[in-house]
C-alpha cells in the first residue's frame, strides 16, 4: 500500500498488519489515534518504531517460530548454491558456454569437514545449526552479550554469553562450548551465516575490518537483514579477493542491489525469499491475524515483541 494511502486509511483503524516494506513510525502512529495493535508480518520488526508504539500504549507483535524452518532451509540452499556454484553453472548453460566436460571445470568448495560460523544464537541460527551434521559440518556461534558490554553495540558480540538456552535446537547444537567471540568466529570459519536481528545494534557489524579477518577461502551468507553487512565493504572485499564468495537474500536498500554485486560470479543473489513458501507465508499471515483478534477481544497478544 502506498504510504499516503496507508496514512489516510489507518485513521479510524484499531489494528494494523504491516509487512517489511511498511515503515511504521511516529507519523503513522499520529495518524492512527484508535490503534491498539500493530501485528507485523515478519519476525524482524526493524520497520516498526516499537518504542514510539510503546509510548502510546500500542501493542506490537511479530511472527516468530512459524518461519524458522523456511529461513533455515533457504540458508542451506544458499550455502550449497554458492559453494557448489549452482546459479553460476545454470548461467553458464543458459549462455551456451558449456562446450565439453573437463576435469577442472567450475570446481567449487565442499561442505563436509568445514566449520559453519553462525552469528546470532536465536531460533533461526539454531535451526540452521541443526542441519549442519547432515552435511558433515561443525558449528560455532557468536552471540550477543545481552547484559551489555563496554565498548558499544559491536563489542557486545565479542564476549560470548554463557549459560542461557533451553530452546529447541539447544539439544542438537551443543551449548556454551561452541560459543566464541565474533572475532574468533570470523578467523576460523569456512562459512559464516548471519542470523542476527537488524537495527542500530547490528548495523554494519560486518564491515571492512570484519571481512578482512575472514579466511580467503570463506563464504559469507546473509538471510537476516541487509543492514548487518556494509555492502560497500563487501564489494571491496570481493574485489580484493579477501573472501571466496557471498550468498545474499537481503540487501541494504531493497529492492536496489548494487550493480557491482551483480557483476561477481561468486555472489549468489536472491530477492528476500527467506520465508517465501506458501506454507510459511500462510502461517505468518494467520499468526498476525490471531494476534489482532486476541488483542481486540481483550486478551493478551500471542507473540508480543520483547
Ligand atoms: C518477511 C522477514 O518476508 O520475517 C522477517 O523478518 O524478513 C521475512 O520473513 C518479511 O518480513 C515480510 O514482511
Amino acid at each position: 500500500m502506498p504510504r499516503a494511502e496507508m496514512l489516510s486509511r489507518v485513521a479510524d483503524k484499531d489494528a494494523l498488519i504491516p509487512v517489511i516494506t511498511d515503515r511504521v513510525d511516529d507519523e503513522v502512529l499520529d495518524a492512527a489515534p484508535n490503534l491498539k495493535i500493530i501485528a507485523n508480518i515478519g519476525v524482524g520488526y526493524d520497520n516498526i518504531d516499537a518504542a514510539a508504539a510503546r509510548r502510546r500504549g500500542v501493542i506490537v507483535t511479530n511472527t516468530p517460530d512459524v518461519l524458522t524452518d523456511a529461513v533455515a532451509e533457504l540458508t542451506w540452499g544458499l550455502i550449497l548454491g554458492v559453494m557448489r556454484r549452482l546459479t553460476e553453472g545454470d548461467r553458464v548453460i543458459r549462455a551456451g558456454k558449456w562446450n565439453r566436460w573437463s576435469f577442472e571445470f567450475m570446481l567449487g568448495a565442499g561442505l563436509s569437514g568445514k566449520q559453519l560460523g553462525i552469528i546470532g544464537r536465536g531460533r533461526i541460527g539454531r535451526a540452521v545449526a541443526e542441519k549442519a551434521p547432515a552435511f558433515g559440518m561443525t558449528t560455532v556461534f557468536a552471540r550477543r552479550e545481552r547484559n551489555g558490554a563496554a565498548g558499544g553495540p559491536l563489542a557486545q558480540w565479542n564476549e560470548p554469553e554463557r549459560g542461557a538456552g533451553g530452546n529447541r535446537a539447544e539439544a542438537a547444537a551443543p551449548s556454551a562450548e561452541n560459543d566464541m567471540s565474533l572475532d574468533q568466529l570470523l578467523v576460523t570459519s569456512d562459512v559464516i551465516s548471519i542470523h542476527a536481528p537488524g537495527g542500530p545494534d547490528t548495523r554494519h557489524l560486518i564491515n571492512r575490518k570484519a571481512l578482512a579477518r575472514m579466511k580467503r577461502s570463506a563464504f559469507l551468507v546473509n538471510t537476516a537483514r541487509g543492514s548487518v553487512i556494509d555492502e560497500e565493504a563487501l564489494i571491496w572485499a570481493l574485489n580484493e579477493r579477501l573472501i571466496a564468495g557471498a550468498a545474499l537474500d537481503v540487501f541494504e536498500r531493497e529492492p536496489d542491489v548494487p550493480a557491482a554485486l551483480k557483476a561477481f560470479d561468486n555472489v549468489l543473489l536472491v530477492p528476500h525469499l527467506g520465508s517465501a513458501t506458501r506454507e510459511t507465508r500462510t502461517a505468518m499471515a494467520d499468526l498476525a491475524a490471531r494476534n489482532v483478534i486476541a488483542v481486540l477481544s481483550g486478551n493478551p497478544p500471542l507473540t508480543p515483541v520483547p
